[in-house]
């Protein structure tokens, strides 16, 4: 577990208010327990959000694995029949291991809240589980989110109750909306990282669909 962190992984909340800097090297030197550690404390968004996915029948292509870590989302869609799982993170380490994992056509370390290295309306969906707790500018990112995936499909991603009002997720999502770049559904609180006392909040998963 990374220095930010006491044994039962306290710290880890403090951590979305660092540098990207920082917040490479708290993945960087988490990998080792990462699996077990979000597995002990009840994670279950991979499966969520990838089931989201098949639901849209956006399997046979490219999905794009936005923050990918250890590759625990890029399983869950490898288990729902992703035909073709691409993934992005800024850590290295963590790259190293979804690598291992076999189910990525594709990994690239690149920083999220830069322009993606992506043709226009290249990917079927895109997902991002846990991530968007460190995307300080979330209209940016979800803008090149809309470019990259196709008419009528899928940008999954969760974010934190607790940090919903601080990055204007509503303001941020009813622009998109308006401005007719997709659709929009958020859900009520659910359920992020149970077991750890500092997400007792919980998260929305927002599903918006490129129109
Ligand atoms: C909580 S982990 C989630 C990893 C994986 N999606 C999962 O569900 O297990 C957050 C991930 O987001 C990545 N991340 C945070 N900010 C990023 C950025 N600006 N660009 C790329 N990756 C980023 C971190 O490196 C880390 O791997």
């Amino acid at each position: 577990m990374p220095k930010s962190m006491n044994a039962d992984g306290q710290g880890l909340a403090a951590v979305s208010d660092a540098s990207p800097a920082e917040v490479v090297g708290v993945y960087d030197d988490w990998v080792s327990t990462y699996d077990t550690d979000v597995q002990s404390w009840g994670y279950e968004v991979p499966d969520r959000l990838a089931s989201v996915v098949a639901a849209a029948g956006a399997t046979n292509g490219d999905v794009l694995d936005a923050g990918c870590g250890t590759g625990l989302v890029g399983r869950a869609l490898d288990a729902v029949g992703v035909a073709s799982v691409i993934g992005a993170d800024f850590s290295p380490e963590s790259i190293n291991v979804a690598k291992q994992r076999d189910v990525y056509r594709e990994l690239h370390v690149l920083d999220l809240s830069q322009p993606l290295p992506f043709t226009s309306q290249r990917f079927l969906a895109v997902v991002s589980g846990g991530v968007f707790s460190y995307l300080t500018e979330p209209e940016a990112v979800l803008r090149e989110f809309l470019r990259i995936v196709r008419h009528g499909g899928p940008i999954v991603f969760t974010q934190r109750v607790k940090l919903w009002e601080s990055r204007q997720m509503d303001a941020v999502l009813q622009r998109l909306a308006e401005q007719g770049r997709c659709t929009v559904d958020v859900s009520p609180p659910r359920p992020y990282l149970p077991g750890h006392s500092e997400f007792d909040d919980g998260v929305h998963d927002v599903t918006l669909i490129a129109t």
